[in-house]
């Protein structure tokens, strides 16, 4: 499966700005050996680790439906970092058969977008890769908040991967 990602991902990625975003608070863990993999595979692509912005979770005051998020942390400089790629791989641990709590942090902080009818990253495709220990596939259920995500911010979903650790431990390694 890693071959078969690399192999389809890198082509069709290779010409275009593409930011690699990775969902691992882990320093050196599976997501960033795989993130540092593509980075070497596509010329124009840059990292983007959501554990280095500091992103507070949604606290559901509601202000964001008046046209402004009452939290000012690093989720706006995230956003804008991810705008200025054209193409978007997200890479994500599975975490207890669901995403981490810092992507699902800045998944609930995109409310805001949703609220204020703004697509601030139109026009970008995107890929979802998921990382998790176990062979079954988590795909189906931790891809739906990530679609919802993609799809508020005006990110077409280009499909998602599944990818079991042991085969990065395996082949990058
Ligand atoms: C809190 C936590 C919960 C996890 N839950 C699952 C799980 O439900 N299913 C699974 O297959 N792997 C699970 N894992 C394993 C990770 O998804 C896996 O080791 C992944 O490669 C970690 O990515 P990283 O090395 O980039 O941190 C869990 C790991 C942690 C730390």
């Amino acid at each position: 499966m890693l071959k078969r990602f690399l192999k389809e991902i890198s082509p069709r990625t290779s010409e275009k700005k593409t930011a690699i975003v990775t969902a691992s608070p882990r320093k050196s863990g599976r997501c960033s050996i795989l993130a540092k993999e593509l980075k070497k595979q596509i010329p124009k692509s840059f990292i983007i680790k959501i554990a280095d912005y500091k992103i507070s979770p949604c606290k559901s005051c509601l202000k964001c439906s008046g046209g402004s998020c009452s939290i000012k942390d690093g989720f706006q400089n995230f956003i804008k970092k991810i705008t200025r790629a054209e193409t978007l791989i997200l890479i994500s641990p599975v975490y207890f058969s669901s995403i981490p709590a810092q992507l699902k942090a800045v998944i609930d902080r995109s409310q805001f977008f949703w609220e204020n009818r703004m697509k601030p990253a139109k026009g970008l495709s995107g890929r979802f890769v998921l990382i998790g220990d176990e062979k079954k596939n988590y795909l189906r259920c931790c891809s739906i908040p990530v679609r919802a995500f993609f799809n508020t911010l005006g990110i077409k979903y280009g499909g998602g991967f599944y990818l079991r650790s042991c085969e990065i431990d395996k082949k990058i390694l």
